[in-house]
């Protein structure tokens, strides 16, 4: 499999180091309400600079539509990006081509640090505009990707870049890359996959190349009652897909025809409404009232699961098992997460997680520490799920690591 470079096939010090981050971070008040991706990057600008480079970092933060909008400026984040990179110096430019920005590059020394301004107030950005994309580049001398995260993206700042500088992952992106492969593409077997949340419709990909690559697949949440539905299971009042049907029976065939255990639901909670503290059962899944609707997975598919779990070498997770949002149909998710974290913390097992609400329910569980690799990504990581090539991993790969330059 080609190999992408990382920070050690450049020869980085007194060099301009054009590095791409996913500042996309929760904002509440017009400050950083969650901190997790910056901390996540710190130490990739860190070892830059340390190395002494001068290190340019772009992100895009909301959806500005090509706009300059001072509610998705990146200003607001300086005190925690500061916080997080120790005595370093770091400053901001207003915006992320122009003299403005040309002018902060020119007066950085080595070890400085510069935060441009959103990407995404340029047109340019998204279009993936080729001008743009070499005004990005005009900016440094190297290209560091280190924002997966958003690398699903063939935007100028994630792709087009990455074809006027020698290019490189930064430390993030080697190490979620390292993992999501580790997990995937060269698992050690078997391997299980847990797919759960609300629709078939929108993992169909993610299903489909699933099902080629793992031993074990556990579909749970209310994606599972759409297979359910297409098996003649009554379901009650369950949320389901009416439209998906016929495409829940190719995925059942397709898991039988390559010889694949599709592990669903044996058993349920259900309760008459999704809300929190209503009176619930518990109730084999061939018995859900007509009345009630399937809120969370019962004991006994815990148990199976965990069975499972601790029959396999290597899982990756997405997507909650039940409406982990309200108490108390978050047991299901919650037992599960922890069977999976004490084979890891054991050394039994390889867990890689990711996307939004299964990095909540980790959370929730107390064992985001436990896991092997829990990916910040969100459309990313479903993206890799679906086994497609990423634009801005593949800009990476294309010209192979490149030879260290003597200065
Ligand atoms: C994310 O937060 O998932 C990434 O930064 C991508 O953001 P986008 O969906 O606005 O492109």
């Amino acid at each position: 499999m080609a190999r992408f470079a990382t920070i050690d096939d450049l020869d980085i010090s007194g060099k301009r180091v054009l590095l791409r981050a996913d500042l996309n971070v929760p904002m509440k008040n017009g400050a950083v309400a969650d901190a997790m991706r910056i901390a996540r990057l710190a130490p990739t600008i860190i070892e830059l600079a340390d190395k002494g480079a001068r290190v340019v970092v772009m992100s895009h933060l909301g959806r500005p539509e090509g706009r300059p909008d001072p509610r998705y400026s990146l200003h607001p984040i300086l005190p925690v990006l500061r916080a997080a990179l120790g005595e370093r110096r770091l400053r901001f430019a207003g915006d992320c081509v122009g003299a403005t920005a040309s002018d902060a590059v020119a007066a950085l020394k080595p070890g400085e640090i510069l935060l441009l301004e959103n990407t995404r107030f340029h047109p340019g950005e998204e279009a993936n505009d080729s001008d743009f994309a070499k005004e990005l580049a005009a900016l440094g001398d190297l290209y560091v990707n280190d924002a997966f995260s958003v690398s699903h993206r063939a935007h100028a700042s994630t792709e087009g870049v990455g074809h006027f500088l020698p290019a490189a992952a930064g430390r993030l992106m080697q190490a979620e890359l390292d993992a999501l492969n580790r997990a995937l593409e060269h698992p050690k077997r078997p391997s299980i996959a847990i797919v759960g949340g609300a629709k078939v419709s929108t993992k169909l990909d993610l299903l489909t190349n699933l099902l080629r690559k793992i031993d074990v697949l556990v579909i749970g949440g209310a994606m599972a009652n759409t297979l359910f539905a297409a098996q003649g299971i009554g379901i009650g009042v369950s949320l389901y897909e009416r439209e998906m049907v016929s495409t829940a029976r190719d995925i059942l065939a397709a898991a039988k025809a390559d010889g694949r255990t599709l592990l669903l639901p044996v058993d349920a909670v259900v309760a008459r409404r999704l809300e929190p503290g209503m009176a619930n059962e518990i109730v084999p899944i061939d018995q859900v009232p007509r009345d009630r609707m399937i809120l969370d997975i019962g004991p006994r598919t815990v148990a199976a699961i965990a069975a499972q779990l601790a029959a396999s070498f290597t899982l990756v997770w997405n997507g909650p098992l039940g409406a982990f949002e309200t108490e108390p149909f978050q047991e299901g998710t919650l037992a599960v997460a922890r069977a999976a974290a004490a084979l890891t913390r054991e050394g039994k097992l390889v867990s890689v997680a990711g996307g939004g609400d299964t990095v909540a329910a980790l959370a929730m569980a107390g064992v985001t520490e436990d896991f092997t690799y829990v990916s910040a990504a969100g459309g990313a990581f479903l993206e890799w799920l679906e086994g497609r090539e990423l634009p801005g991993v593949a800009v990476l790969m294309k010209r192979g690591p490149q030879p260290k330059k003597k200065t």
